[in-house]
């Protein structure tokens, strides 16, 4: 993956990665990492999204790890994430009902979603 240029959240440590081809095609991510010097860096969270680059986005996974979650990362790496797809005109999560409000943050509204899930392709 390509990543040059890693600003830091100057607030928490938070660091980003991203693709050149982040607009559309290919994926789009960011990891954060904490930690000083640059070989002890680890990622505690991350977000992607994928996106055909003119109208639309979906965003497949936002984790953070348990021990570093409420700190405000999985909010930041939503925000930067967001910022990155302010041009397209549409944004989706499918998520479960708990963390509905958590997005809801961001001025995501609740629809309707329909999902295939290849489990068999995870063994
Ligand atoms: C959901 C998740 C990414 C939030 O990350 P986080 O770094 O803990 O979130 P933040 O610290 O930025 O929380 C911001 C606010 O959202 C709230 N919040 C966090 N998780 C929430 C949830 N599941 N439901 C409702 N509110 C939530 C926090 O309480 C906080 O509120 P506050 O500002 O009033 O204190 C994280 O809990 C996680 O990785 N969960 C497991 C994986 C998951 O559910 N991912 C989403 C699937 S698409």
């Amino acid at each position: 993956m390509a990543g040059a240029a890693v600003p830091r959240h100057p607030a928490r440590g938070v660091a980003r990665q991203q693709p050149p081809d982040h607009r559309g095609g290919g994926r789009t991510w960011w990891c954060t990492r904490s930690g000083s010097a640059p070989g002890a860096e680890r990622v505690v969270g991350f977000v992607t999204a994928v996106s055909d680059g003119v109208l639309a986005a979906y965003l497949p996974l936002l984790e953070v790890l348990p021990e570093f979650q409420g700190q405000g990362i999985g909010s930041e790496l939503v925000r930067r994430m967001l910022d990155l797809l302010g041009g397209l005109y549409m944004v989706d999560v499918v998520t479960d009902p708990d963390v509905v409000p958590f997005y809801e943050r961001f001025g995501m509204v609740p629809g309707t979603a329909l999902m295939l899930r290849r489990r068999d392709l995870l063994r």
